[in-house]
């Protein structure tokens, strides 16, 4: 049968709205109140069936109880008394909204809902959106103030961009990410206490500490079994998402940009958007629903999801701030040699960048170390076959840079504060107009001077004494650098086809859907220890698919964390995403070239699968994990298998591989041995796992029939 189509409709005598996708239904009904309230968010049920729903399990009859059926979105107003995601102040004192619901439009796969405040100038949409083919559901607010001119401001303390709301189940468990700088996007599952959980980012980013990203379940999912509901948050500055689990079993969550405290102010006539808040429910585990996310990134966020993603050579590591023509030049030829198809140059060649002290702002080639500019450099890196990709941090300013002394009030700061320098830089805030209009024209002119191919974007602190001096809204700041920040990346893709941007900040600090919608990739650590990055890129892969994951080769031992590994197992880490190299090439021996480069040939065979298949998660016993790519057609397989420390001196037992057909029979491709999918699938693919430690093996794959 085929699947379901994605639709969207609303039944205006019923008051009721079905959003349905290929295995699922979101429903909504008009409360008698005028608010829209959750129905439905799980497996497909008919409408009779969503009729015959009662609004919501009915809490014990008393005055002390909450209102019983949970809000789309809150409004502070009546008896509700869990976390409000619309906060509005008019200019009267009066706090919330009480709506009247006023109509819907539907078109293209699109739904909003209208609302109005029955007293005040207010009026809402809320928005819901499927796409063909995908279980995603995406959703917004936009909040419009329609009084006269003279009818005064309107304050807004908290405006997110939905509230999701659970069946009863017996229980439920958060899943989520966690970290730090080096520790980014560690999987954290906890039981969801009666409470009220805040996940959020104080910090002007995304941030490495928590991810807008979350998942539930009742406790038992694992892989391949059990519902989830997940969401995720397409905004890359500060955000906040309150996870409630009321004592008589209900669980709702609502989020959006900004964090607590914040306050914008919508003038007559003025309209505030949230960013999408995407949601997704599928019954099939944790690595269906990471399936289906990476299906939504490609065909509904990245704006080149097609593309392959380059092998790519970048000199941080090797070098530092340590740059100059004559040295990249070395390392681009050895990077050329090995494979690579694009060259990043990165921090130190600009202004008077010796070290994290100077420099940032002043985007001219440093004289004395490219005393004829980039283009020798460029124009070597394009004869060797590579593109030119170029480091940026245009946020940023050294105290120390012609930028700063020239303009120091286009920094972010509270006048009669310390301004607190993180690596010894301010950020700029690009909420002002002439800021953002200088950054753009800055980075155009260094793609058109340079002939620039990509930009690594690069965000090496956060928000802090967020002040806008003058300013009658100041904390628009919080929203308005972030999107100045999307919009310079969109003109400037726009400016310029063949550009493309991978998101940095200081590592995976601002890796999210929002981001993802204009650049192809996220620097996803600066921890390249392939130990250390087997769990990172486990917790990336929950909702970010390989294309979008850089991973690099560097050096032994690793800078971080002084562990020494083989190359081969350096390699079979990094070839799970999309594979860099970044050590000191010029230092490798002729032995480690040659192995890099048979590697490199390698990874570009199977990369149709890393980057554009379905990607299954593996665990073996033992401390050992694997991942398995299947081609979109199911003919061609790659399995990148890992074991970091071996136990015992035991064999690894076969993995097995639970996506294969068991019907069908495989081609190892390299030991040229036929296995039947019944055996792979129930027994599992012997790996053959060398000794000892750090132990890795890439199995290709092949259906015959
Ligand atoms: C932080 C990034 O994550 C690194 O890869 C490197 O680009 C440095 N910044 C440069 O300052």
């Amino acid at each position: 049968m085929p699947p379901t189509p994605s639709s969207v409709s609303f039944d205006p005598t019923r008051g009721l709205v079905v959003l349905q996708t290929p295995n699922s239904v979101y429903a909504v009904r008009i409360g008698a109140d005028g608010s829209p309230r959750h129905l439905h968010w799980g497996e497909p049920l008919d409408t009779d069936a969503l009729c015959g729903l009662p609004a919501a399990a009915s809490p014990a009859a008393s005055s002390f109880e909450t209102d019983p059926a949970p809000d789309e979105l809150a409004p502070q107003t009546g008896a509700r008394f869990g976390q409000a995601g619309l906060q509005v102040r008019f200019a009267d004192g009066t706090r919330g909204a009480q709506w009247s619901f006023t109509g819907h439009t539907v078109r293209d796969g699109e739904l909003r809902l209208h609302l109005a405040d029955r007293h005040y100038p207010l009026a809402a949409e809320l928005g819901y959106r499927v796409r063909p083919g995908s279980d995603v559901i995406e959703r917004w607010v936009e909040l419009t103030h329609t009084g006269a001119d003279d009818s005064g401001p309107i304050t807004v303390d908290r405006l997110d961009s939905a509230a999701w709301t659970l069946p009863a189940l017996p229980d439920y468990r958060l899943n989520h990410l966690v970290g730090g700088w080096n520790s980014e996007f560690q999987l954290q599952r906890d039981r969801l206490p009666v409470a009220e959980t805040v996940l959020t980012s104080r910090r002007g980013l995304t941030s490495h500490h928590a991810s807008p990203w979350i998942a539930l379940d009742d406790g038992t999912a694992d892989e391949e079994h059990g519902e989830v509901w997940s969401t995720a948050l397409a905004w890359s500055g500060s955000w906040r998402i309150t996870v409630h689990r009321d004592p008589v079993g209900r669980t709702t969550w609502t989020g959006g940009f900004g964090h607590e405290g914040l306050s914008w102010t919508i003038q007559p006539g003025q309209s505030l958007h949230t960013p999408v808040f995407a949601g997704l429910y599928t019954p099939d585990g944790f690595g269906a629903a990471s399936r289906a996310w990476h299906a939504h990134i490609r065909t509904g966020v990245l704006p080149a999801p097609d593309r392959d993603r380059p092998v790519v050579y970048n000199s941080w590591e090797a070098t530092g701030f340590d740059v100059d023509q004559p040295g990249q030049l070395s390392l681009a030829r050895v990077a050329a040699r090995l494979g690579a198809e694009l060259f990043v140059l990165d921090d130190g060649w600009f202004g008077g960048r010796t070290s994290d002290r100077a420099g940032l702002g002043d985007w001219t080639p440093r004289p004395e170390a490219f005393p004829d500019g980039l283009r020798p450099l460029a124009d070597e890196v394009h004869r060797l076959g590579m593109a030119f990709g170029l480091w940026v941090e245009p946020e940023m300013v050294n105290r120390d840079s012609d930028l700063y002394r020239a303009h120091p009030d286009w920094v972010v700061h509270a006048a009669t504060r310390d301004a607190t320098e993180l690596r010894n830089q301010l950020m700029l805030n690009f909420a002002r107009p002439e800021v953002e209009a200088w950054a753009h024209r800055t980075l155009d002119q260094l793609v058109r001077d340079h002939d620039v191919d990509w930009f690594k974007w690069d965000a090496n602190r956060v928000v802090t004494e967020a002040g806008w001096a003058g300013h009658p809204d100041p904390d628009r700041l919080w929203i308005d650098h972030t999107r100045a920040v999307h919009r310079i990346m969109d003109r400037l893709r726009a400016d310029h086809p063949g550009l493309r941007i991978e998101a940095c900040a200081g590592g995976g600090g601002r890796a999210d859907l929002g981001i993802l919608a204009r650049t192809d990739q996220v620097w996803t650590s600066d921890n390249t220890d392939p130990v250390d990055r087997i769990n990172i890129q486990h917790g990336f892969s929950q909702l970010f698919p390989a294309q979008a994951m850089a991973a690099w080769v560097t050096d032994s031992p690793n800078v971080t964390t002084g562990r020494t590994t083989p190359l081969r197992f350096r390699f079979h880490v990094a070839m799970a995403g999309a594979l860099g190299l970044g050590g000191d090439l010029t230092a490798w021996s002729e032995e480690e070239l040659e192995e890099a480069a048979a590697l490199v040939i390698r990874y570009k065979e199977i990369r149709p699968l890393v980057q554009h298949g379905h990607q299954y998660r593996l665990h073996g016993p033992a401390g050992l994990t694997a991942v398995h790519y299947a081609s979109q057609d199911d003919t061609e397989h790659a399995v990148l298998a890992w074991r970091p420390a071996t136990r015992f001196g035991h064999p690894a037992p076969g993995l097995p591989l639970p996506a294969l057909d068991p019907a069908a029979h495989y081609l190892d491709i390299d030991e040229g041995i036929t296995h039947s999918g019944a055996a792979l699938t129930c027994q599992g693919i012997d790996l053959r796992l060398p000794a000892g430690d750090y132990a890795s093996r890439l199995i290709r794959l092949r259906r015959t029939v």
